[in-house]
Formats: structure tokens, C-alpha cells, sequence
């Protein structure tokens, strides 16, 4: 028999490795340089704290035999799985290789995603996907079609489980965007990534249009129409970050807490508070000047910030807790309730509600957004999602009523009755069915009818409607307002009640699934 030497086996392993770490090979590596991209290896070690990453499935190959494919059995076949850390937190991820057959998914890459949903699952860990693939892999026929059903089903086993965030950092087709689309958040970057069902030439062929990647499925199409992406990210360096970041706010599993950082306690009064809403009750404010004045310093990461921006949704800490944020933005639409904001809103809060993050609630409203386009599009049917959403949720939750709580919007916008734990309003706050004049002219309209002076007349029965209702206090004489507090006062009253609720038990009666109005 003629046996191996050590040396030829310890060789033979040093060329795999090699072979492995190459991807499709440099002159692949190199085209793909040429657009401004990472590899799917560099993508991890920028991701994960140094020296972590502990690869599995290495050398995996496709066992394809079909349109020569036997000619090319790259290691790894496209697709680079591990797993490693994050800020010493334990993290599972993959990274497809564009360099391979355009990091489309066969059998053997399937299970290699597989196997790390399924660690991930059993050890209560967030999974990274770093996406970059032209989806199924066309040669592969059926059995790449089962390996994304394989891994759809697992996205949606570990939704509410462990947090799934995907990274989309090439062009990316068909399963390719599906799985993303299960997932908890998304990332693009900008002039690099696309995400589509079918590309501009089947759309092309199907519809006529003329319309270019960018446009059909950029990054920009995808955080600011459709809210596909929640984060649209210069560049590649700038979205790992962000995960990084994301991360640092939500906890490993739903079973635990998110991070808490340590926090010193001080004065908590924050003046500043005081001057933001305007005295003319029209005139629009920017939200975020209120959530950054009440928060840690420099603690707001803000989601689908370009997308149906009349609801400002986000995470935060308080006093070096992470808090989840939905507030109205007077800013934009007079903070109105629309289906694309609804549906914004509602997301978030189910994704707070698993992950055991306690929700802020800021509330500016005028009620739901009126019209044939919101109708016959379903404004009821989306904007009772929100409503769905906040009713189900069991985590603390906290409303702060700073101007406008009207109509149903007040309902929807975690008032008491829906279960939140407290109620503060500003002393600007205007809780009522409608806004005085709208009011006014429905109820009083047969008394300014018959008026010799109409205007006057109108305007009294405003006056008269906003001295009765545009005010926190008849909402308060009846508890459904806990306390009308200053502006100034919100920090340290939502620190405080935010820890009073730290022991909060609370569940909903046993079912199945509940059926969210989607
Ligand atoms: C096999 C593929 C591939 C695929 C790309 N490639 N997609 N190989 N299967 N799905 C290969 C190309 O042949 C090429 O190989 C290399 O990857 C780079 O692709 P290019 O087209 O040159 O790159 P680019 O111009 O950047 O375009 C990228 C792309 C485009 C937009 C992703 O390749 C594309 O449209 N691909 C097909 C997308 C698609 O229809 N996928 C199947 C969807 S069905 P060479 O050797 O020339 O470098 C699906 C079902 C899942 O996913 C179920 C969903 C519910």
C-alpha cells in the first residue's frame, strides 16, 4: 500500500483552504472589483469582531451534472457560512459570492444556509444574511427551487424567534428577494443593489415598459415607494455598520432583554421640550426635535426614514434602555394615518412586541388620511393593521399625547383603552372626535345657517367646541390621560415609568395565530 505522507495530507488541506478562500477564482474576484464590490469574504471580516468567524461547510461542492456544470464544482459553491461575533454577541451568517455562477442558490448552497438557520434557531441567535445573488440557479432546475422553499420555511420558523436581518449588497432576483422579504429588517446600497421578482427584461417583455435596475428595484425605489428596504446605505461599509448598529438595540432571542447600557442618573429636565409645539395649533413641527430631546443622547436610529414619512418609527434608549419609537409627524401630512404609514407603523411595532423592546408613543394626529385613493386602496383594511398591532402587543407601552389626539387616530394610536400602560399628555394636547372647526360647522351648521353674521357665528362654536374638547382635560377627568405633564418633564416621568413597567406580565387569551388584517 502506498500511503500518504503527513506532509502531502497537511498540503492537499492547505490548497483546499486556499481554493476555498479564492471564491470563483481572481480574474472573477477582479471583474467583480472592478463594480465597486466586497467579496462575500471581506463583506464577513468587516462585519464580525475580529478573528471570530469560524466557517462551516467550506468545502461544499454542487452535484450538478447538467449544462456542464460538472466542469465547475467551485468549494463552497457560492456561498460562505459561519458563524462568529458581534460586539461579543454571537451572530450566524452567510454571504453569497457574486464570483460563483452569480451567487444563484443550488441544493448543496441551500443546505449550507440551512444548516445555519438551524444552529441559529437552537441557540437563540440573530442570522446575517449578506445577500448578492441572481436567485435559483437556472441550471439546477427544481432542486434549487426546494432549496429556497427549504429556506423560506425556515425564515418564517425563526420570525419572532431570532432575529433575522438581511443585508442586499449586489443585484439580487427571484428567491433572492423573497427570503429578505420574510426576514425582520433590510438593508440596500445605494447604486450597487437591486432587488426584483423579475428583472427589467422580463418586464420588458411581459409589460412594455422601459425601465432601467435602478429604477425597477434600486435602492432608492425600495426605501422611498415601495418600503422594501428599511435602510438605504451609501455604501457597503456604511450598511455593515448599520447591522452592527441595529443590533447593539435588540436582543439575541426572543426570550431576553435588548442590551442595557449603563446610565448614570442626573437632571433629567429637558427645557427645550417647552418651545417646540407651536401656538398655532396648524402649524407643522418636526417630531424628531421632541424624540431627540426626550432620548440618550445621539441614541435615534431611525427605520424606513424615506418611506410614508408621516410616521416616524425607530429605536432609542432611555436612560440606557432600548426603546422602540412610533410617532406622528406633523411635518409630513399634518402626521395623517395612511395605508403606507399604517402598515410602516404596524410592522414596527410587531417586530418591538416579539423582541420584548418597549414602545414610546408619540401622538400627533389628525385622524386617517380622507379620499378615493386611500379607500378603494384599503385605508381600512391597512389602518387596521396598526390598530391590530398595538392591541396584541404585550411589552410596556407608553403614549405621550403632545398636540392633536383625534377620532379614531386616538383610539389606534395606543390609547389606554388598547391596552397601554400610561398615558401622559402636554398641556397643548387636543383630545376630541375632530378638529373644533371641522366640529363646529357639523354640529352647530343649522345655528351659523340662520346667523345674520355666519363667520362669527363660527367662529364662536369653535371657540366654544376648543374651550370643551381641544384640551387633555375632559380626557383626563375620565382617566383615559394618567397625567397632564410639561414638556420638559417627559424624559425623567418616561424613565421612570418605563422602569415601574420593567416587571410587566402580560399575555393574550391562547390561540393559534391571531388574523391580522393583512
Ligand atoms: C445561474 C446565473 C443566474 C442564475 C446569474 N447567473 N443569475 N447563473 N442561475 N439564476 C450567472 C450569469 O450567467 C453570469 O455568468 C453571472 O452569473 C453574472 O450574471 P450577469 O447577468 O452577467 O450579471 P448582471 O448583469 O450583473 O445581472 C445580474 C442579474 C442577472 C440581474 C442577477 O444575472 C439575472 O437577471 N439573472 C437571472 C435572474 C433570475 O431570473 N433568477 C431565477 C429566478 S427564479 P457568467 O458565467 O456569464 O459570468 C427563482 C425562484 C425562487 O429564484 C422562488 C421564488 C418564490
Amino acid at each position: 500500500m502506498n500511503y500518504q505522507s503527513r506532509e502531502e495530507k497537511l498540503k492537499k488541506l492547505e490548497e483546499l483552504n486556499k481554493e476555498a478562500e479564492q471564491g470563483g477564482g481572481e480574474k472573477r474576484i477582479e471583474s467583480q472589483h472592478n463594480k465597486g464590490k466586497l467579496t462575500a469574504r471581506e463583506r464577513i471580516a468587516l462585519l464580525l469582531d475580529e478573528g471570530s468567524f469560524e466557517e462551516l461547510g467550506k468545502f461544499v461542492r454542487h452535484r450538478s451534472t447538467a449544462f456542464g456544470l460538472e466542469k465547475e464544482r467551485y468549494l463552497g459553491d457560492g456561498v460562505v457560512t459561519g458563524y462568529g461575533r458581534i460586539d461579543g454577541r454571537l451572530v450566524y451568517v452567510f454571504s453569497q459570492d457574486f464570483t460563483i455562477f452569480g451567487g444563484s442558490l443550488s441544493e448543496a448552497y441551500a443546505e449550507k444556509i440551512v444548516r445555519i438557520m438551524d444552529l441559529a434557531m437552537k441557540n437563540g441567535a440573530p442570522v446575517i444574511g449578506l445577500n448578492d445573488s441572481g436567485g435559483a440557479r437556472i441550471q439546477e432546475g427544481v432542486v434549487s427551487l426546494g432549496g429556497y422553499a427549504d429556506i423560506f420555511y425556515r425564515n418564517t420558523m425563526a420570525s419572532g424567534v431570532v432575529p433575522q436581518i438581511s443585508a442586499i449588497m449586489g443585484p439580487c432576483a427571484g428567491g433572492a428577494v423573497y427570503s429578505p422579504a420574510i426576514t425582520d429588517f433590510t438593508l440596500m446600497v445605494e447604486n450597487t443593489s437591486y432587488m426584483f421578482v423579475t428583472g427589467p427584461n422580463v418586464v420588458k417583455t411581459v409589460t412594455q415598459e422601459d425601465v432601467t435596475a435602478e429604477e425597477l428595484g434600486g435602492a432608492k425605489t425600495h426605501s422611498t415607494k415601495s418600503g422594501v428596504t428599511h435602510f438605504s446605505c451609501p455604501n457597503e461599509v456604511e450598511a455593515i455598520n448599520r447591522i452592527k448598529q441595529l443590533l447593539s438595540y435588540v436582543p439575541q432571542n426572543c426570550e431576553e432583554e435588548a442590551p442595557l447600557l449603563p446610565y448614570e442618573p442626573g437632571d433629567e429636565l429637558r427645557p427645550e421640550l417647552n418651545e417646540i409645539v407651536p401656538v398655532n395649533p396648524n402649524q407643522p413641527y418636526d417630531m424628531r426635535d421632541v424624540i431627540n430631546g426626550i432620548i440618550d443622547k445621539d441614541s435615534f436610529l431611525e427605520v424606513h426614514k424615506d418611506f410614508a414619512e408621516s410616521i416616524v418609527v425607530g429605536f432609542a434608549r432611555l436612560a440606557g434602555r432600548s426603546i422602540g419609537i412610533v410617532a406622528n409627524q406633523p411635518q409630513s401630512f399634518a402626521g395623517v394615518l395612511g395605508i403606507r404609514s399604517s402598515r410602516k407603523g404596524a410592522r414596527f411595532v410587531r417586530f418591538c412586541d416579539s423582541f420584548n423592546i418597549p414602545l414610546l408613543v408619540l401622538e400627533d394626529v389628525p385622524g386617517f388620511l380622507p379620499g378615493t385613493d386611500q379607500e378603494w386602496n384599503g385605508i381600512i383594511t391597512n389602518g387596521a393593521k396598526l390598530l391590530y398591532a398595538f392591541c396584541e402587543a404585550t411589552v410596556p407601552r407608553i403614549t405621550v399625547i403632545t398636540r392633536k389626539a383625534y377620532g379614531g387616530a386616538y383610539d389606534v394610536m395606543n390609547s389606554k383603552h388598547i391596552g397601554a400602560d400610561m398615558n401622559y399628555a402636554w398641556p397643548t394636547a387636543e383630545v376630541a372626535v375632530m378638529g373644533a372647526k371641522g366640529a363646529a360647522e357639523i354640529i352647530f351648521r343649522k345655528e351659523i345657517a340662520a346667523a345674520d353674521n355666519k363667520e362669527a357665528k363660527l367662529q364662536e362654536k369653535v371657540d366654544e367646541y376648543s374651550e370643551r374638547f381641544a384640551n387633555p382635560y375632559s380626557a383626563a377627568e375620565r382617566g383615559y390621560v394618567d397625567e397632564v405633564i410639561l414638556p420638559e418633564q417627559t424624559r425623567q416621568k418616561l424613565i421612570t415609568a418605563f422602569k415601574m413597567c420593567e416587571t410587566k406580565v402580560d399575555s393574550i387569551p391562547k390561540k393559534k395565530h391571531g388574523n391580522i388584517p393583512l
